[in-house]
Formats: C-alpha cells, sequence, structure tokens
C-alpha cells in the first residue's frame, strides 16, 4: 500500500566497501583506509545523492585467528574510529546524518554521553549512536576480560548504560544557558541537574559537562536481533538495523518491535526499521551481474574461505577446495541468517565442491544479495517499503565509492521518479530528516507537568 512518508537510505561504510575483495578493484583507493579524503568523498557523494546518513559499524579489535586470509582482507584490520572519522567529515558537509557504532560492554556511559554530544554539536545536530553490546568474541580480550561476557550480562549491563546516557544527556534544560555577560551569568544553575546515579552497574553523579544538543540528544539505532535485542530496540532506539533475509520475515520483524513499543509510551513512527542489503546495481541486469562476477573474481579463496567459516561457523581448514564439501563439518543449524543458511546446504547437497560453494556464498554473503537492473533494485524497495517490512535500506555497497555513485546515478533519480524517495533534505538535523520527534528533556517536563 502506497505510504505518505518517504524511504530512508544509509550508506554503509567499510573503508573499501562491503565486499572482502573490495580494495582490490581497479578503481578503489588502496590508500583510503587511514586517508580521510576518501571517506569526504564518499560523504560528499552521499550527500548529493540525499541519503540519510553515513553508518559506520566497528568494533574494538583486529582479528588474528587465520593470519594468512587476513593478510588479504583488510576491513576490520585497519580503520577509523568512526566518532574520530565523522568529526572531520561533518566538516565537509552539512546535511548528512552520521551513525557511529561503539559498545556498551566497553565503554563508561560518562565517556559515550560526552563523545556523542560533543559530535552532535561539531555536527550542528546530525550524529547517532548505534549501541551494540558487541558479538565478537576477539573483543574482550582487549579490555581485561577472556572473550565475550554472557549475553544476559552484556544485555544487563547495555540497558542500564543506555539509561544513565540520556540521564546525562538531559543535564543541561534546552533553554539553560543565559549567556548573560550584563550580569556575569553563563547558565541558570536550576536549569542544570545532577544524575545521581546508582545502580547494579553504574554509579554515576553527574552533570555532563556539555550542553543540550542540537537534537535534543543524538539520535539512537540498534541491531538486536535477540528477543532482549528487540525489547531494548522497541524502548530506546529511533532506528532499528536488521538483516534482510526475506520481506514476509522482515515484515514480521517490524510488526512485532514496532508492536512492543506502545508500553514504553512510544510512537511506531518513531522508530525506523532499516535492513541492511548487500546492491549490485546496473543498467541492465547482465551488467550487475557482470559486475557482481567481477568481485568474485577478485576474491582470494582464503579470504572466501574465511567468510564461509565464520557465517558456518566451522572448521574448513585443510579441506580439499576441489572436493565436495566435507558433510562432517556442516553444522546442523544457522546462528545468522536461516535462508542464506538453507541456501547453502541445498547447494551442498547438490555435489558442488568447496571451491564453487565459496565463490556461489561470496556472491550471495550476507544472506542478501541485491544484484540486478536499477528497475529491479527500485521495485525491490518499493515492495518492501510498501509492504512495511522496511522503512528504508542500510545499502552495503560492494565497493566505495564505485557503487555508490552507480546507486546514485542510476537508483536514486528512479525512486525520486515513483515519489518514494525525498528530492531534497527536509530539515537541517538527522532526526528532522528522518521524520522523529524532539526528546524532551525531563527535567522541563515535570516542571511542566508540576505547573
Ligand atoms: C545491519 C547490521 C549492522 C551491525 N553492525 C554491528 C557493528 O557495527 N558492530 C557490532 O558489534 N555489531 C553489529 N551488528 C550486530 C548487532 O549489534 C547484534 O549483536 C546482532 O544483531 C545480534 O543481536 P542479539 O545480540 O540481540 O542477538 C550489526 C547487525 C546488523 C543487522
Amino acid at each position: 500500500m502506497a505510504r505518505d512518508d518517504k524511504l530512508k537510505l544509509g550508506t554503509f561504510v567499510y573503508t573499501f566497501g562491503f565486499h572482502p575483495a573490495a580494495w582490490l578493484h581497479p578503481e578503489s583507493d588502496v590508500n583510503g583506509a587511514n586517508d580521510i579524503a576518501h571517506l569526504a568523498n564518499v560523504a560528499k557523494i552521499s550527500e548529493a545523492a540525499k541519503l540519510d546518513f553515513m553508518f559506520f559499524a566497528d568494533s574494538p579489535a583486529a582479528a588474528i585467528g587465520h593470519p594468512d586470509a587476513l593478510a588479504r582482507q583488510p576491513t576490520k584490520m585497519n580503520r577509523f574510529e568512526p566518532i574520530t572519522a565523522i568529526t572531520a567529515l561533518s566538516m565537509v558537509t552539512e546535511k548528512l546524518g552520521f551513525v557511529a557504532t561503539a559498545s556498551t560492554s566497553y565503554y563508561e556511559p560518562y565517556n559515550i554521553a560526552r563523545l556523542y554530544a560533543s559530535a552532535d554539536h561539531i555536527s550542528g545536530g546530525r550524529m547517532c549512536w548505534n549501541v551494540v553490546t558487541s558479538d565478537h568474541d576477539e573483543t574482550g580480550y582487549n579490555y581485561n576480560r577472556e572473550g565475550l561476557d554472557p549475553h544476559a550480562d552484556r544485555y544487563a549491563r547495555g540497558e542500564e548504560f543506555l539509561d544513565v546516557v540520556f540521564g546525562l544527556w538531559d543535564s543541561f534544560e534546552d533553554d539553560a544557558l543565559l549567556l548573560d555577560r550584563e550580569n556575569g551569568v553563563y547558565h541558570d544553575k536550576d536549569k542544570l541537574h545532577q544524575l545521581d546515579h546508582k545502580g547494579e552497574h553504574f554509579q554515576v553523579r553527574g552533570p555532563l559537562n556539555i550542553a543540550r544538543t542540537p537534537q535534543g540528544r543524538p539520535v539512537i539505532a540498534q541491531a538486536g536481533g535477540s528477543e532482549r535485542g528487540r525489547e531494548l530496540a522497541a524502548r530506546t532506539a529511533e532506528i532499528a538495523f536488521s538483516l534482510a533475509s526475506n520481506i514476509d520475515k522482515n515484515a514480521a520483524f517490524y510488526a512485532d518491535v514496532k508492536g512492543r513499543m506502545a508500553k514504553y509510551g512510544r510512537n511506531p513512527d518513531d522508530l525506523k526499521i532499516m535492513p541492511g542489503i548487500v546492491v549490485n546495481v546496473g543498467r541492465t541486469r547482465e551488467e550487475a551481474e557482470a559486475r557482481a562476477q567481477e568481485m568474485v573474481d577478485h576474491m582470494h579463496p582464503e579470504v572466501g574461505l574465511l567468510m564461509l567459516q565464520e557465517f558456518l561457523e566451522t572448521d574448513l581448514h585443510g579441506a580439499d577446495l576441489d572436493a565436495p564439501f566435507p558433510m562432517d563439518r556442516m553444522p546442523a543449524k544457522a546462528k545468522g541468517s536461516e535462508a542464506m543458511f538453507a541456501e547453502v546446504k541445498e547447494f551442498v547437497e547438490q555435489g558442488h565442491t568447496l571451491r564453487d560453494l565459496i565463490t556461489h556464498y561470496a556472491r550471495k554473503h550476507t544472506g542478501n544479495g541485491l544484484t540486478g537492473s536499477y528497475m529491479e533494485v527500485a521495485d525491490y524497495m518499493q515492495e518492501w517499503f510498501e509492504a512495511r517490512a522496511a522503512d528504508g535500506f542500510i545499502l552495503m555497497f560492494p565497493t566505495l565509492p564505485a557503487s555508490l555513485r552507480d546507486f546514485a546515478e542510476l537508483v536514486v533519480p528512479e525512486l525520486q521518479r515513483r515519489g518514494i524517495f525525498r528530492e531534497e533534505y527536509e530539515g537541517s538535523t538527522l532526526r528532522e530528516n528522518l521524520g522523529l520527534s524532539w526528546p524532551e528533556n525531563r527535567y522541563t517536563l515535570a516542571r511542566s507537568a508540576a505547573e
């Protein structure tokens, strides 16, 4: 059914692009990982295309497990810390929003509140925090632990963490700064509040030493798929990322998470559900297929094998690439996308070699490789949007900036022609452009309720 609102779109950022072989692509900038000019270029193309934001996935660790494959796959081995990069990028853009991932397992709430509030001021209200509890084993080793804390413990800490950060962001009320030079009073002391939080995980007195931000507070994003993750999203998130496996599953996820919001007094429109999809687009389907194949051809089998191992959570080391898949190493079920797992299993049962499977998986990577003409890509997005399986998408471009540029030139005008994507930014903050409501300051609310 047609909708009154517009699609929301974000550029997913791994330095060279989402594909593990992106850095080998002749058009990619091989020096880009430590060169802010590369990301500035991606930001400018995203903004010219009127996309909502750039999304920086992150995890505070470099892997060590498979050194040969990792030496051929720089994606997570050499990259900027997101908030640092974003503060620079916000100076060369005006409207584009920025989503930076940071983990509640390894920061303290006061640090996060300060960092994101600062970035929200610096960017003029374009900052979003993607709240993760971290799901990679390797992160814990950098933070005084032997691997990951249990899921329930990470969520318990994460939930309290968010409450503290929200509290700190309310320290100054909206109109607390008087800037009264005549009487020499900078801020209204009655409009600056101490949090005095004493909980199971944190003791934080406050107040935060930075004023309320241009968005009231930065936008909150989350990507938790578990029961606890969905509940936290319904209570606190304004963007929820999901893995796009199929339209029916996403429509169910959409209805489930939005359906949980009423009990927290929230309007379902204040949460945008955005599945991540890998997009290979061309003028024709053949052109898109050829581009996707070109990326696979660039990829070293070691890298493909590592990717497959991570997906299947099995050890394929030493297996013969030119023999059929060793069935004794096939897990009983998937931890990630079930649809993708079913597809891999079916492919294997047809007797294909491990080498073929690596290629096949690399083509489908993440459970939803959308490869097609710009019309087909636009059809897909429109269908999901109108079926309320999505409010928008995180676009995982195989290469940056090449695939982003293709999308901007081919798909964006088509979405605009159909009236489902903006021609111009609606406002100047990310919150305004996403159509999210203003977060009232708790102390101002309490005062007006008492009056
Ligand atoms: C589109 C998308 C992006 C994600 N980005 C990150 C990320 O940057 N860092 C991270 O630690 N986890 C990331 N995740 C993983 C989630 O934070 C979460 O751990 C995962 O979805 C499992 O959820 P659960 O712990 O509630 O089961 C992402 C997930 C999705 C679907």
